[in-house]
C-alpha cells in the first residue's frame, strides 16, 4: 500500500505555523500568522494557507475514485463516495448495523455505496479518513499539541510513512478491503467545514468549527473560499465548549452519547439561575476562548470522576438516569444553554475580528446547537450565517471526500445543495407481508396523504434516497398534523417512546415560512431554531411550573411544534431540492390553509433511523402511526400487537443505544 499526505508544501508549514488562541491570551492578529518560512514555501503564499487547490487537471484516462470514511473517533462512523467530481452518495453505517452512533468500520455502508455506484473496492484509487490518526494517536497518548508534533516533524514522519493510520483499525481495515487505495488524512474540523461549504453558493466565508475534539484541538477559526483554505487561530485540548457541554449533559441524567440535543429541548423550561456557578467550572479568555477548569476527555468514565466536582460548583446532585425531571435540572440546562450561547456568539465576534468576512460558516459538533446557530444569525454580526446541514461527524467522511476531489481540482462549481442531503438508498420493495394491508391511492398519493393527515391520522413517510445525518428530512419521516390538541403528547408516548417534554419540528413550504416565522432565510436541514411570528402567539396567562402543564398550554395554532418560549426548529422545504415534499405540503394547505406538518424522525426511542421498507414496515407495526408510505403505494396499519409486545420491541433498541 502506498501512503500519500496532503502535498507538504501545505500541510508542513500548517504544523509548524498555525496560530492558536488560548484563554488568557490576546488571539494573534492576522498579520502575525502569515509569517513566511524561508525556503518552505513561495513568498507570494500565506503561510498558514493549508489547502491550495490546483487549476482542474486535464489529464483524465481513469475516473477518479474517492472514498471518504469518518466516524474514526468512535461514533458515527460514515462514508462517502464521489468519483470524477461528482458526489454518488453517503451513508452512515448505524442504518445498517441498527445500532445507534455506531462507531464500528462502516464496511456495510461502503459496501452499499459501491454496489449502487456499480463499483467494486478494487476500483477505489483513495481513502481519505475525516482525521489525522496519527495526530490523534499521538495526543491521546502524550496530551502534546501539535506544535510539539511540529518540533519532531521529520523523525515522526518517517514513522508515519511505515505505519498509515498508525495501526487504527479503520485504517487497517480499509487498507485489508482496498489494499491498491492510496490512504490520506484530513484535518478533521476541515472535513466538518468543507463539508458544509460545498452545500451554499457563496463564493468564500469565515469559518467557525467548534467540536468536541479533532486531532489535538476543540476549536478553528479560519476563511475558505474557492481558492482554498486558511486556518486562523485554534483552541488547543479537548476540554472545551463541546466536553463542557456533554459534562453537564451526563449531570443532567443523558449518559447516553449524542445526548445532549434532549439538554437543549428541556433549557426552554428553565431559567438560567446557574449560569454564574457554571462559569466557575470555566476559564474564559479574550475572543470567546474557553476551556474547562479541569483537563478531561471524552471518556465516560473519566466525565464520571468530575460529577462531584460540578456538584459542588453549583450546589445541587447529579441527576441519575432514573430521577424524575424537576424544575432545578431544567433550571441548569437553560443556564447550561446560556453560558452556550454566550460563548458561541463571543467565538464569532473573534471569527469577524479575524476575517473581517460577510458570510459565516458554523460547523462541527457544537454547530447542532440550532437554538445557538438561530441566535448567531439573528445577531446580525454576519450578513449571512450557514449552520451545517449534517450536525455532528455523520458527515465529515463527504468532507473528507471533497477535500481529496478539490484538491485533485475536480470540483468546480459542485454544489452539493444540487441534491440535497437525500445522499443514501433507496427502500426497495415493500414485503409480501404488507400487500394484504395495502390501500387504493387513487389519482394522485399527495392529495390522499393530505386528507389523511387533515383528519388527524399520523402518516409515516418512506420514499426515495435515504437522508444523510441524524435529522429526518422528509425521505423517512414520521407526519402528523401540528394543529390536531395532543398531537406532541400522542407522537412522544405512542409512537417514538421517549421523554414527553420533547418538542417536535415544523416542516413548512419555504415561501410560506416568512408569515408564520420570524426568520431570515431557509432552513432546509433544521438547522435553526427561530421565533413564532408575534402575531401568531396566543398569549399563556397559566402560571404552571409543571413541565407537562406548560407542554399543554395553548400557544398558538400548531401547538406541537412550537415550544413552551415559541420557538421552532425549523426545516423549510424548497421546491427545488424537495419536490415530493413540497407537493404534499402544499396539497396539505389547500385542505386546511396551514402549509406546515409535524416532522419526526421514522424511528422509535433508541433506534436508527429506518432504511428500507422492511426497516420501515417492521417499525410501523410496532408503533402507532395509523397509514405507512413506502415509495407510491400506501398501507394502513394492521394494529395487530399489543402495547407490551411494542415496548419489549422498543427496548431491544434501548438496550443497544
Ligand atoms: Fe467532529
Amino acid at each position: 500500500m502506498r501512503l500519500a499526505r496532503w502535498p507538504l508544501a501545505a500541510i508542513g508549514p500548517y504544523l509548524r505555523t498555525r496560530q492558536r488562541y488560548e484563554p488568557g491570551s490576546a488571539v494573534p492578529p492576522i498579520a502575525s500568522s502569515t509569517r513566511r518560512h524561508a525556503g518552505q514555501r513561495s513568498a507570494r503564499r500565506p503561510s498558514h494557507r493549508i489547502l491550495d487547490v490546483p487549476p482542474a487537471m486535464t489529464l483524465r484516462n481513469l475516473p477518479r475514485i474517492t472514498l471518504g470514511i469518518g466516524g474514526s473517533l468512535g461514533h458515527d462512523a460514515n462514508a462517502a463516495l464521489m468519483v470524477d467530481g461528482r458526489l454518488l452518495g453517503a451513508s452512515q453505517q448505524e442504518r445498517y448495523s441498527r445500532i445507534k452512533h455506531d462507531g464500528g468500520f462502516p464496511a456495510a455502508a461502503i459496501a452499499d455505496l459501491l454496489a449502487d455506484a456499480g463499483l467494486t473496492p478494487a476500483q477505489v484509487q483513495t481513502v481519505v479518513f475525516s482525521e489525522k490518526l496519527f495526530q490523534t494517536t499521538v495526543f491521546d497518548r502524550t496530551r502534546a499539541p501539535s506544535s510539539w508534533l511540529s518540533r519532531g516533524w521529520s523523525s515522526l514522519r518517517s514513522k508515519f510513512d511505515r505505519r498509515p493510520g498508525f495501526g487504527h483499525p479503520f485504517a487497517t481495515q480499509a487498507a485489508a478491503l482496498m489494499p491498491q487505495a492510496t490512504q490520506r488524512f484530513a484535518w478533521h474540523h476541515l472535513t466538518h467545514v468543507v463539508g458544509a461549504f460545498f452545500t451554499t453558493d457563496c463564493e468564500r466565508a469565515a469559518f467557525l468549527c467548534v467540536d468536541g475534539k479533532g486531532e489535538d484541538s476543540n476549536a478553528s477559526i479560519g476563511r475558505i473560499s474557492a481558492q482554498g483554505i486558511e486556518m486562523l487561530a485554534e483552541l488547543p485540548g479537548e476540554n472545551g465548549l463541546g466536553l463542557f457541554y456533554t459534562l453537564t449533559t451526563r449531570f443532567l441524567g443523558f449518559p447516553s452519547f449524542g445526548s445532549e440535543y434532549k439538554v437543549m429541548g428541556l433549557a426552554p423550561y428553565g431559567q438560567p439561575r446557574f449560569a454564574m456557578a457554571l462559569r466557575q467550572l470555566l476559564q474564559q479568555g479574550e475572543g470567546g476562548a474557553i476551556r474547562l477548569a479541569r483537563d478531561a476527555q471524552f471518556h465516560p468514565h473519566q466525565l464520571d470522576t468530575l460529577l462531584p466536582w460540578v456538584a459542588a460548583t453549583i450546589g445541587m446532585p447529579a441527576r441519575q438516569k432514573s430521577d424524575p425531571l424537576r424544575s432545578e435540572h431544567a433550571d441548569l440546562a437553560a443556564s447550561l444553554q446560556l453560558v452556550f450561547e454566550e460563548s458561541v456568539m463571543a467565538m464569532a465576534a473573534q471569527a469577524k475580528a479575524l476575517t473581517g468576512e460577510s458570510t459565516l460558516l458554523f460547523a462541527g459538533g457544537c454547530a447542532q446547537n440550532c437554538v445557538a446557530a438561530g441566535i448567531v444569525r439573528r445577531s446580525g454580526l454576519f450578513a449571512q450565517v450557514i449552520n451545517s446541514p449534517v450536525g455532528g461527524d455523520m458527515a465529515t467522511g463527504l468532507g473528507a471526500a471533497l477535500m481529496d476531489q478539490w484538491q485533485q481540482g475536480l470540483l468546480p462549481g459542485l454544489r452539493v445543495e444540487d441534491r440535497g442531503y437525500y445522499l443514501g438508498s433507496l427502500p426497495g420493495q415493500a414485503p409480501a407481508a404488507a400487500e394484504p394491508y395495502r390501500v387504493e391511492v387513487g389519482d394522485d398519493l399527495f392529495e390522499t396523504v393530505a386528507g389523511l393527515l387533515a383528519n388527524g391520522s399520523i402518516v409515516a413517510w418512506c420514499r426515495d434516497r435515504m437522508e444523510l445525518g441524524a435529522r429526518a428530512l422528509g425521505a423517512r419521516s414520521i407526519l402528523a398534523d401540528a394543529r390536531v390538541p395532543g398531537m406532541q403528547s400522542r407522537l412522544n408516548l405512542a409512537v417514538k417512546f421517549r421523554e414527553g417534554f420533547r418538542p417536535f419540528a415544523p416542516i413548512i413550504l419555504e415561501e410560506r415560512s416568512g408569515e408564520w416565522f420570524d426568520h431570515s432565510g431557509p432552513s432546509r436541514y433544521m438547522q435553526f431554531v427561530e421565533p413564532l411570528r408575534a402575531d401568531r402567539r396566543i398569549a399563556s396567562n397559566s402560571d404552571q411550573t409543571d413541565m407537562r402543564a406548560r407542554l399543554d398550554a395553548r400557544r398558538c395554532e400548531v401547538d406541537s411544534v412550537v415550544h413552551v418560549d415559541y420557538t421552532a426548529r425549523l426545516q423549510t422545504v424548497h421546491a427545488g431540492t424537495h419536490a415530493d415534499m413540497h407537493r404534499l405540503l402544499s396539497a396539505f394547505e389547500r385542505c386546511t390553509g396551514v402549509p406546515m406538518l409535524i416532522n419526526t424522525s421514522f424511528n422509535v426511542a433508541g433506534e436508527p433511523i429506518v432504511r428500507t421498507a422492511s426497516e420501515a414496515w417492521d417499525c410501523f407495526l410496532h408503533t402507532d402511526i395509523d397509514f405507512l408510505v413506502i415509495d407510491d403505494q400506501l398501507f394502513r396499519n394492521p394494529m395487530q400487537l399489543s402495547r407490551e409486545e411494542k415496548i419489549a420491541w422498543v427496548d431491544r433498541f434501548k438496550s443497544l443505544a
